[in-house]
């Protein structure tokens, strides 16, 4: 079997590579990617990207179809991948997250590839009460980076049939420690703040709802993804990927981190405007047709996870939030540097 990853070289992609190592010993595994986090590297050793047959390094708005020439699955990762960096670079995130994943998906059918996995996003879900959302729920993405995750899975749905099968993995928010670790994410960032300074700040209220999973388990849930029966879900298949068990509020993430590490303080601010973006998610789906591949990695285990990754990185950066273990961080320092232009191009190709 023939599998492409776009986006690998991110915070799941290494995950992805070491699952599938494991799971599927004789796969060529090939990677796509821009490149924006190659030297975010977090473990020792050899770079996630040796673990593949091939790394390509190219721009998803400009893929080259050629590349997915007996390929017979395609893992789509490439994107934009949270809000601050959707509202800074708007149309940027349109075009990579939207348009590039339906053109990529195209030339996947056309070049006779059977399986495609997107990497959605639970967040489309925006605003909600606090009734659990299922697929079929109306959805109310609040950001760019939501409303580009809706948008790429009503085009994707239509291609989907004449043995082409299509999953869009509506993922919770991903949490744990990875070969290119990011503390833009709740949980993570809350355990980088316990272990740098004794402090978790809560910036909202303390109270959206968050559902989270760990990129092992998202990495399970891919491997799953490729082999899925299309005669269960059909060739279109939109799924929530987590577990019913893991709906967390916010506050309830930090008071989980305090548990685990003695004598942190919690800061909630009781001022903060409520954090719109709120949403619990039903899993029943995911469960009944991914039976074998659900999430094992639990709330306790991935931050212990974490603080062993922090431990090994000799991690020191109370100021962390300003660093470059933010996405958003990241691109503004190579956008400074002059390697990146605005619409987030590296120069050097011009
Ligand atoms: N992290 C989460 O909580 C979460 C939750 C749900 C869904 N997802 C989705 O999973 C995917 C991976 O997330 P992540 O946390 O690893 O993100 P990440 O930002 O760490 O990695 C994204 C990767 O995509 C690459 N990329 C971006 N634009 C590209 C382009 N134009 N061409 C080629 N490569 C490009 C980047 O270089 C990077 O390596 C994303 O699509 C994200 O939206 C993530």
């Amino acid at each position: 079997m023939k599998i492409l990853i776009t986006g690998n070289m991110g915070y799941v992609g290494p995950a992805v590579n070491h699952q599938f190592r494991a799971s599927r010993p004789d796969a060529v595994l090939l990677g796509f990617d821009m490149g924006y986090f190659g030297n975010c590297v977090t473990t020792p050793g050899a770079l996630p990207e040796c673990l593949l047959d091939v790394q390509y390094f190219g721009d998803m708005r400009s893929f080259p179809a050629d590349i997915l020439d007996g390929v017979d699955a395609v893992i789509h990762l490439a994107g934009i991948s949270n809000d601050p960096m959707g509202n800074t670079y708007e149309q940027v995130t349109f075009d990579i997250n939207h348009r590039s994943s339906v053109d990529v998906a195209k030339k996947a059918k056309a070049r006779g590839v059977k399986a495609f996995v997107f990497a959605s996003s639970c967040s489309m879900y925006g605003s909600a009460d606090d009734r659990p959302k299922k697929e079929g729920d109306p959805l109310n993405p609040l950001t760019a980076y939501a409303k580009s995750k809706v948008y790429t899975e009503r085009d994707l749905q239509p291609l989907a049939g004449d043995g082409f099968k299509v999953t869009c993995l509506r993922f919770s928010t991903a949490c744990g420690m990875s070969d290119r670790l990011r503390l833009d994410l709740v949980l993570n960032d809350f355990v980088a703040g316990a272990f740098t300074s004794k402090r978790i700040t809560i910036l909202s209220d303390g109270t959206p709802w968050r559902p989270l999973i760990n990129i092992k388990d998202m990495a399970r849930a891919i491997d799953w993804a490729i082999d899925r029966d299309p005669s269960a879900g059909g060739p279109f298949l939109a799924v929530n990927v987590g577990s019913d068990d893991w709906n967390y509020q916010v506050k309830e993430l930090a008071q989980a981190v305090a548990l685990v590490v003695p004598g942190v303080e919690v800061s909630i601010n009781p001022n903060a405007q409520p954090d719109k973006r709120s949403y619990r998610v039903n899993f029943e789906l995911f469960k009944k047709l991914a039976p074998n591949h659900q999430p094992q990695v639990d709330l306790k285990a991935t931050i212990q996870e974490l603080w062993d990754g922090l431990v090994a990185l000799r991690f020191k950066d109370a100021d962390f939030r300003n660093s470059h273990y933010m996405r958003l961080k990241v691109l503004e320092s190579l956008r400074d540097k002059g390697a990146l232009d605005e619409n987030l191009c590296w120069r050097n190709k011009r």
